[in-house]
Formats: C-alpha cells, sequence, structure tokens
C-alpha cells in the first residue's frame, strides 16, 4: 500500500490522543483519560491523486487533517512527506508543501483584510520576494480560481460565500503546495455552487498536479473527486482502496451499511450524517472491545467482541479490517449508480 517514491504522504499507524482532565482540581490523581481521535491510520496519498476519507461525525477525520497539516502534534506514529519524516522538517517547509482548505472560508479570510493581501500573506511568509513577485502570484491563483483583478481588491464581505471559498483555495495554492488537504470544502455552499467548486477542483488537480485529501461526508462527492477511499470508524481505518472498487463492491459492514442504508432518490444527497445506522455512535474515549463496530454491526460473530480485527488486503491495493471478510464478498449492495453523472447537481454534506 505505500509506494514512498510515487506517494506525496505517507502515515504509518499515527495517533493523536487528546488528554481529558478527570476533574476540575488540576491536582487531582484521578486516573486520566483519553480520547482516542485517531487511533493508529496508515494511508498513503499517490502524486497527483485524490484520497478521499469518509466517516460519521466523530469519528477522527478533522483530527487526521490537522495532524497531517502539523496543525496539531500527532502522539506517535510518522508522516512522510515526499519520503521525508515531517517532525524533522521545519515547520515552514511543511507549510510550502502541505495547505488546507477548510469548511468555513470565513476562517481562513481576514474580514479586514483585501482578497490580494490575503491570498498574498502565505506566499510573502513562506517563499519572500519582490511585492511584484507576489503580486503576480497572487494574480496567477486568483485567475485559476476564477476572480478577477477587479475582484482582488475587494474586502470577503463583498463576495458571494462560493466566491469566498474560492479565495480560501487560491490563498492554499499560492504557495504551490504539492498536497492540498480539503476538510469539507463544500459543505458550507448552496447546492449549485458546491458543483462548480468541485469541477474547479478537479481542474486545478489536472493543471497543476495537486494531490488531494479530501474530506466528505458525502459518497457521491467521495465517487466523483477521489481514486482512493479510506473509510474511518472510531478513529480506526476500517476499509481502504481504489474508489471503484469500494463503491462496486464494499466489504466492510460499516461501508456496506453506510452505502445501502437510507436509500434515496438523488445520490448526491447520500449524506453520512443523515444515514442512521443501528445503535449508538461508539465513545471515543471508551470504545467497545473487539471491534469498534461490534454493538452496531449486523454480521456481529462470538469473536467480534473479543478480538480487533486487522486491515487486511482482499484483493490488490483493498485493504478491510473485518473478522468476516470472506463472507462479505457474496453480499450484493443494492445502490443507485452515480456513475456517468458529469457532476453533482444537488449537494448535500
Ligand atoms: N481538541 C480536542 N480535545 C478533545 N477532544 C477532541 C479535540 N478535537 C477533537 N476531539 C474529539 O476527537 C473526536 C474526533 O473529532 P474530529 O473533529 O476529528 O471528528 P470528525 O470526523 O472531523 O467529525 P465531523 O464530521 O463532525 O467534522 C471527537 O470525539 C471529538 O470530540
Ligand atoms: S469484525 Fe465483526 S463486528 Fe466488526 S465489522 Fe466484522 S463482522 Fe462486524
Ligand atoms: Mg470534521
Amino acid at each position: 500500500m505505500v509506494n514512498e517514491t510515487r506517494d506525496v504522504l505517507v502515515t504509518r499507524d499515527l495517533k493523536k490522543y487528546f488528554p481529558l482532565r478527570r476533574s476540575l482540581n488540576p491536582f487531582s490523581k484521578a486516573e486520566r483519560r483519553v480520547v482516542k481521535a485517531v487511533d493508529g491510520v496508515s494511508i498513503s496519498i499517490p502524486r497527483g491523486k485524490t484520497v478521499a476519507i469518509v466517516g460519521e461525525s466523530g469519528c477522527g477525520k478533522t483530527t487526521l487533517a490537522r495532524t497531517v497539516a502539523q496543525l496539531i502534534a500527532p502522539t506517535s506514529g510518522e508522516i512522510l512527506l515526499d519520503g521525508r519524516d515531517m517532525s524533522t522538517m521545519k515547520r515552514k517547509d511543511v507549510y510550502k508543501d502541505v495547505q488546507i482548505v477548510f469548511q468555513d472560508p470565513d476562517s481562513s479570510l481576514d474580514p479586514r483584510k483585501t482578497i490580494a493581501d490575503t491570498v498574498g500573506e502565505p506566499v510573502r511568509g513562506l517563499h519572500g520576494g519582490t511585492n511584484r513577485a507576489i503580486d503576480e502570484r497572487v494574480m496567477r491563483s486568483l485567475a485559476a480560481v476564477g476572480l478577477s483583478e477587479e475582484q482582488a481588491y475587494r474586502i470577503p464581505k463583498q463576495l458571494s460565500g462560493g466566491q469566498r471559498q474560492r479565495v480560501a483555495i487560491a490563498r492554499a495554492i499560492a504557495p504551490s503546495p504539492k498536497l492540498l488537504i480539503l476538510d469539507e470544502p463544500t459543505s458550507a455552499l448552496d447546492a449549485s455552487v458546491q458543483a462548480q467548486i468541485l469541477r474547479l477542483l478537479i481542474e486545478l488537480q489536472n493543471e497543476f498536479g495537486l494531490s488531494y485529501m479530501l474530506i466528505t461526508h458525502n459518497i457521491a462527492v467521495a465517487q466523483y473527486l477521489s481514486d482512493v477511499v479510506a473509510v474511518m470508524y472510531a478513529g480506526h481505518l476500517v476499509e481502504y482502496g481504489p474508489t471503484k472498487t469500494i463503491m462496486a463492491r464494499p466489504r466492510h459492514p460499516y461501508t456496506i451499511t453506510l452505502m445501502t442504508a437510507a436509500p434515496i432518490a438523488n445520490p448526491w444527497k447520500r449524506n453520512l450524517l443523515n444515514i442512521e445506522i443501528k445503535g449508538e455512535v461508539p465513545s471515543a474515549i471508551n470504545p467497545p472491545t473487539g471491534c469498534r463496530f461490534n454493538p452496531r454491526c449486523p454480521y456481529v460473530g462470538d469473536v467480534c467482541t473479543k478480538v480487533d480485527p486487522p486491515l487486511e488486503e482482499v484483493s490488490p491495493g483493498h485493504l478491510v479490517a473485518c473478522h468476516f471478510k470472506a463472507q462479505t464478498a457474496d453480499v450484493v449492495v443494492e445502490r443507485r449508480t452515480t456513475s456517468g453523472l458529469a457532476a453533482p447537481e444537488v449537494g448535500a454534506t
């Protein structure tokens, strides 16, 4: 699954635990508990490709993104950027190559600054150069996302939500990164604008050879944009492999449930947040023993409550963490196909 020359980014057994204070008394000797937000995730992102991270709310997607972007330090494990151990790299060198776009564009835009200043800021900080060289880079980035020179001298509130997300993308691509982390980049936008932004992301990937880590609640968005899908459940990776394979024949019971639950007429509205799976989302502080999906799994067997299943290959590049992965090969998932659609007509993430 790992090819360090081809892969822009590799994580190996990456963990991020958040310590919790059990008592309001900071000197309390009570047992320290932790939230195991990301618990041993190994993924690789091939150059120029998109890996989609999917899973329900709270499964650890944003924590994985923030850890990879070096916004928070990992608890343990390795992150390799172009084969280099990120922990040995200067922050500045990481940020030159890895940029992140959040769901809410306003979180990365200063309301008082012009668009040109906002987009130029990371270029100035990371690469330096003359004002003229920075301005040229800013204008190139804005043109690439479809914004005009006139719009460069506006402030964020003088733009629409979709235009502000274009600015956030321009700001992220301006330092010429290799990897863009996109954390629900379209979920705050109107349906028609979502489709435009998704098309823009594909154009930018083709033009600049960018690699994407795309976090999405929307299976149709993952299918439209990604080459590889990583399904997370309670901090673990439970299924990982080529998008086409997983969409056609998901093998982990959680993925199967996501794909078959709540059949709806419009697959672009298949929103993981709205899919109801029987049972509670597991606690990230005290997850179930054995397989973390066992309290909700329709296929559960005795072994599942005792032994945590390892992630193992079922076909080239397709990995599944389930004791009964041999049996799930026979499960036929009846779902509406999204193939043949040029772009999502209606989005709901
Ligand atoms: N700074 C923090 N301190 C403590 N716990 C945290 C912190 N950040 C995240 N968590 C917890 O880690 C778990 C994973 O959170 P995360 O935000 O990564 O989930 P997510 O998959 O991105 O969810 P969503 O789809 O709702 O955005 C959750 O249980 C969350 O409450
Ligand atoms: S290991 Fe058991 S509980 Fe977990 S997904 Fe497979 S069948 Fe379900
Ligand atoms: Mg999140």
